[in-house]
């Protein structure tokens, strides 16, 4: 029986009458607003995604050169109420067609995470369907279990099987994690200071390439030369697994001090290129020696897998899947559109908690911090 088929009958037996005997696939509405997106999505339990409505405050905080967390709270709760009607008329939907409703119940802008929780729940209760509380990096780390390019050696399937080794890279957050099972991670190494994402924003910042640096660094950066210039590699000649990308920021801070603006598009092509290479050698570095932690050569994960905003990043996928097929793994990453923050993984994060009976049971506080280790 494939894994798909499991998933529906588990959840039928979860659902009690109405689903008991049923073969249709369990509907998930989920919610996404912790950050400057606010996201929809309706998803089931054959991994479709019926319809996805990603609803971008980019423009907003653009002019600022980064997220204004109280700008973003009121802009969500603008948005919130539109974003979910038009994610259930697109995919031909009525409330009462959904199955379970999930929603990102923190880590994040605690203002926004608030909007799209207080959304969740208030549909959940005037309809009496489920409610899920997910976490937001948990939406993050599952997601290539419903969708994945999928490198090196496989039968073809599109979607990744437990356990996996985990880099985890977005703006907010820079971790490897041991992927277990659903709610079961390990912490192998994190960010002692910045996260990898925040590094390509601080980057893009003091060269005045705006807000997110990610996408335009990757761009500027595949027009350059990577040895142009010689960035740190910290903690990169030491042991373990922890990141530290501060080091790179301030050297790159104070090489441009002494290259102040106006630069040459070779020149900053040249930077970006010099600064990406450095970040790419360092989660190589740190990953190479997570093979290495106890934990990891205990369960052997097959598979290599990257996700969250970064992950979107060419050089670093190029790099991983390099890793992979060094180390005779399989190398996944989500689609592009599912690696920056969206409703559809928080939907699937929400199908794979219910499936194991986590919904919510008593009034639950959204969280502002809310590490994977504590699910
Ligand atoms: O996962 P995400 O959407 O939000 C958080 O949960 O934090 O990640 C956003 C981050 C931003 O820092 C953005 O610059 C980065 O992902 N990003 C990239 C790329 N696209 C987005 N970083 C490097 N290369 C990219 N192509
Ligand atoms: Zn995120």
């Amino acid at each position: 029986m494939t894994e798909e088929k499991l998933i529906r009958l588990d959840m039928g037996k979860l659902e009690g009458n109405e689903h008991k005997n049923s073969e249709r696939a369990i509907l998930c509405l989920g919610i996404e607003s912790s950050c400057d997106e606010t996201s929809a999505a309706i998803v089931d339990s054959d991994r479709n995604i019926l319809s996805h409505i990603i609803y971008s405050q980019i423009p907003e905080h653009q002019k600022y050169g980064g997220v204004v967390p109280e700008l973003a709270a009121r802009a969500h709760i603008l948005a919130i109420d539109d974003v979910i009607n038009q994610t259930l008329e697109k995919a031909g939907k009525t409330i009462s067609d959904i199955d379970v409703i999930a929603a990102t119940a923190g880590p994040g802008l605690i203002g926004g995470v608030l909007v799209g929780w207080m959304a969740a729940t208030g549909i959940a209760q005037s309809t009496g369907k489920p409610l899920v509380a997910v976490n937001h990096l948990e939406g993050h780390a599952l997601v290539p279990r419903l969708h994945a390019a999928v490198a090196n050696g496989t039968d073809g399937s599109n979607s990744v099987e437990f356990p996996y080794l985990l880099m985890l890279a977005s703006g907010g957050h820079c971790q490897i994690l041991l992927v277990r099972g659903v709610g079961q991670y390990d912490l192998i190494g994190q960010t002692l200071d910045d996260s990898a994402g925040e590094a390509f924003d601080k980057i893009a910042k003091m060269l005045g390439l705006g807000y997110p640096g990610g996408p335009v660094v990757d761009k500027r950066a595949a027009l350059g030369n990577p040895k142009a210039f010689d960035f740190p590699r910290p903690l990169c000649d030491k042991p373990g697994c922890d990141f530290s990308f501060s080091g790179i920021k301030t050297a790159a801070r104070t090489f441009l001090d002494k290259h102040p603006a106006p630069h040459t598009d070779e020149f900053i092509n040249d930077f970006c290129a010099s600064f990406q290479a450095a970040v790419v050698d360092c989660i190589i570095n740190r990953l190479t020696n997570s093979m290495n932690d106890k934990r990891v050569l205990e369960i052997k994960p097959k598979t290599l897998v990257v996700a969250g905003g970064v992950a979107k990043n060419s050089a670093i996928r190029a790099a991983m899947e390099n890793l992979a097929k060094e180390k005779n793994m399989i190398f996944a990453a989500p689609p592009m559109n599912l690696c920056t923050d969206n409703g559809a993984m928080i939907a699937w994060a929400g199908l794979e908690n219910y499936r194991l009976g986590r919904v919510v049971k008593e009034p639950v506080a959204p969280r502002p911090r809310w590490p994977l280790t504590e699910l």
